[in-house]
């Protein structure tokens, strides 16, 4: 018998006879040791040509094989942007039915982005990650940061607004949280896919200018500041070629000017030609044979652009691999940073933490646009009966819309959230007032809510004015909603205007009780031909599963407001750009004739306007909107001091520094944002009035001042001059605007440019 000492040493020999043989034999592209492009250099080598073929194209609706020969895991991606989609059948649109995919639905981005406060977007971020995460998903589909060009994009309330540089700051906090997880965020759509209408066959027409000032900076904080590791390229045309394999916009700007070594995947169906896939920048192709929505075709994958087709070239010899090569190297780069990732954290869903932040972030975004007669917040003491009418009160809105769509938890309705913060002391009371959309299901998700109504209009607006009669607040809780035309995905908006004769009930409640306070649900600025009638107005924008939590918050003055427009509202749809001077929705003459129809006979869409978008119109046109840029009242009221430069002259190489106090001098903590806008006074081209440079949200108790400070170089000076293909800083005079709004500018202050 052996003894005790001795078994243990040989085990000991043994098992390190083993050690040593497997780590020998850990292939280098497995050996988390060795730098990554060497690991990826020898995942290469070892590839054959079919399986990275394979690699560069779906497998089904939302994944992308990886080499299961080697342990290489497959890519799962998934929407995208407000929270996690649930799983669909592996080769369809409809669910799969899975039990255990219910997620947190968070603010959709246009209500982030109204937050003006980067921490809240790192917050998003992480939150989102963690639930994409637990889902064991490796990609996600967003953030979406296409520029608000016209009111009517259905799609707006997926994106950040009309500013680059607000976009540019809020995005790149959202990218670095989602990949704290180990997930890769896909920042889309790229490019100039700014509506819905001919989105699979129009192209754009924009000025170099325009496209680098306006449409790209976005993009280019995602991929440069931000690090997203993926990006997906749009689905219209831009100089003659489909943006999703496209040589300008994929090759020349994203990988050459930018660098930008990550991944390009396409649209969802976004792809329609091989040799410009293979070519043209594109690394990953999804949703071919399908409409990107609705029409599936089944096992269709071989014959995707980058399949057999993209094979068959290359064995004939008519392409090389080196292209090959380089999209796979890229796909292995996401793989160590996602899937084969051993560091990254499992993520949770619906922790108490989540739900925390999308409620905060539902506060902070909710945009007090007027309140005359400080009607909210509203007064316990005075607020014996309060009515709610209005059928978003009642709508489930994070079903519907598009691919954002989600299957949630749990979402909070806004009369839900009322009657649980004012049910105990008031009597809360509830009528419709009009008829929306009573749809409630999207892609098989079901709201499982029955909205049908037998009423008539004229029965539903008599109850609604009688209850305002005999209440002392009427919140009316209205908008656009989820359903096709509206806030929706695949199509815009008909017209600017409120729809389901909201307008003719606010005009009657308004009569009926001066305590009113008109809430509207939507991503998207609409008319208001009542907004003199009403003494406050709220914009809600669609806040996800804490919705009624966080408007109710706000409404009671828990929180006091603090949200800022991302975009402006105009009077009239015709004062804005893209309406009055630019194309929409493409060329007049080609409309007529029918252009637009299939992607045989593509529009076109002239962006005349340049790069006058938004409040960088109204400003320099001087047409007064209905709700400026960057506007938002609170609960208290602030004082700006005297802005101050620390130096009057910089030089091309210098910062120069700004400083501006804020004050709290009313009776409730608040926070302010602080907004600089720089104001170039000579110039030898057309500059817009004035442009967004720096924000920073303070917050303030009753009485406390704080300093806040804002450092600018060159870059905030400067245009992009088309011809040298350069920004320019030109020498000269310029003027430093600081205030709330981009039309309330409290302070300023001049200085030079040597
Ligand atoms: C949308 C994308 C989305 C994709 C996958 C497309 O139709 O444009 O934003 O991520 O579908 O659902």
């Amino acid at each position: 018998m052996l003894k005790k000492t001795a078994i243990v040493s040989l085990f000991t020999l043994i098992s390190a006879s083993y050690m040593a043989q497997n780590t020998k034999t850990i292939p280098v592209y497995l050996d988390e040791s060795k730098p990554v492009e060497q690991r990826i250099q020898d995942a290469l080598s070892k590839m054959t040509l079919e399986e990275k073929i394979a690699m560069l194209h779906a497998q089904s609706k939302f994944s992308s094989p990886g080499v299961p020969r080697l342990g290489i895991p497959e890519f799962w991606t998934t929407d995208g942007p407000h929270g996690v989609r649930s799983e669909v059948k592996w080769d369809e649109w409809d669910q799969a039915g899975w039990t255990n995919d219910s997620i947190i639905a968070y603010p959709a981005l246009t209500a982030l982005s109204a937050t003006w406060n980067k921490n809240m977007s790192w917050n998003y971020g992480k939150a989102l990650g963690e639930e994409a995460r637990y889902r064991k998903k490796d990609i996600l589909l967003g953030p979406g940061v296409n520029i608000y060009r016209t009111p009517l994009n259905g799609r707006n309330f997926e994106y950040m607004g009309e500013d680059p540089f607000l976009t540019s700051k809020m995005v790149v906090p959202y990218i670095k949280g989602v990949q704290s997880n180990g997930v890769a965020t896909s920042v889309k759509h790229f490019a100039l896919n700014n509506q819905e209408m001919f989105r699979h066959t129009s192209n754009v027409i924009v000025d170099d200018r325009t496209l680098y000032e306006i449409y790209l900076p976005p993009f280019k904080a995602a991929v440069t500041e931000g690090d997203s590791w993926t990006i997906m390229g749009a689905y219209d045309m831009y100089k003659g070629q489909y943006a999703s394999q496209n040589q300008y916009l994929l090759n020349d700007i994203l990988k050459k000017e930018w660098n930008y070594k990550g991944v390009v995947v396409s649209d969802w169906g976004a792809v329609n030609n091989t040799e410009q896939a293979i070519h043209n920048g594109l690394d990953l192709e999804f949703g071919s044979w399908t409409n990107g929505l609705s029409d599936g075709h089944s096992n269709a994958y071989d014959n995707y652009y980058l399949a057999q087709p993209y094979l068959k070239l290359i064995k004939e010899g008519k392409v090389g691999t080196k292209e090959l090569d380089d999209k796979v190297t890229r796909l292995l780069r996401l793989a160590y940073k996602t899937t084969m990732n051993r560091n990254k954290p499992f993520g949770n869903i619906a922790s108490e933490e989540h739900k925390a932040v999308a409620k905060e972030i539902g506060e902070e975004g909710i945009v007090l646009l007027k309140n005359q007669g400080n009607v909210l917040p509203i007064d316990i003491n005075k607020a014996k009966k309060i009515a709610v009418i209005g059928e978003n009160a009642i709508k489930i809105m994070t079903v519907g819309g598009g691919s954002s769509s989600l299957k949630v938890k749990y979402e909070t309705l806004p009369l839900d959230g009322i009657k649980a913060r004012f049910g105990k002391q008031a009597d809360v009371q509830y009528a419709r007032g009009y008829v929306g959309d009573i749809g409630g299901e999207y892609n098989g998700v079901k709201s499982g809510q029955n909205l049908k109504e037998e009423r008539s209009p004229e029965a539903l607006l008599e109850e609604a004015v009688a209850l305002a009669k005999s209440s002392d607040y009427v919140i009316f809780v209205g908008g656009l909603n989820k359903a096709d035309f509206q806030d929706s995905e695949g199509n815009d908006r008909k017209s600017y205007g409120l729809p389901y004769n909201q307008d003719q009930v606010i005009s009657a409640l308004a009569k009926a009780n001066k305590n009113l306070a008109v809430v509207l649900v939507s991503g998207n600025a609409v008319a208001m031909p009542w907004v003199k009638e009403v003494p406050t107005i709220v914009q809600a924008w669609y806040l996800g599963s804490e919705a009624g939590n966080s408007l109710a918050a706000v409404l009671a003055g828990d929180a006091n407001p603090s949200g800022k427009l991302p975009f402006t509202f105009p009077v009239k749809l015709e004062d804005n750009a893209a309406h009055q001077m630019g194309e929409y929705p493409g060329n007049k003459e080609e409309l007529a004739a029918g252009k637009g129809k299939d992607q045989k006979n593509p529009i076109n869409i002239k962006y005349n306007e340049g790069i006058l978008v938004g409040y960088r119109w109204h400003d320099t046109k001087k047409i007064k909107p209905l709700f400026s840029f960057g506007h938002g009242l609170s609960y208290t009221t602030f004082e700006f001091g005297k802005a101050k430069a620390d130096k009057k002259t910089m030089s091309q190489d210098d910062t120069i520094t700004f400083t501006v106090t804020v004050k709290n001098t009313g009776k409730k903590a608040g926070a302010e944002v602080a907004q600089l806008y720089i104001s170039d006074l000579k110039s030898s081209v057309q500059r817009p009035a004035k442009e967004l440079k720096g924000f920073e949200k303070v917050f303030l108790n009753p009485g406390e001042e704080k300093e806040v400070t804002f450092t600018i170089d060159k870059t905030a000076l400067s245009f992009f001059d088309a011809d040298k293909h350069d920004w320019v800083a030109e020498p000269g005079d310029f003027e430093a605007l600081m205030g709330n709004s981009s039309d309330a500018i409290k302070t300023k202050v001049k200085f030079t440019l040597k």
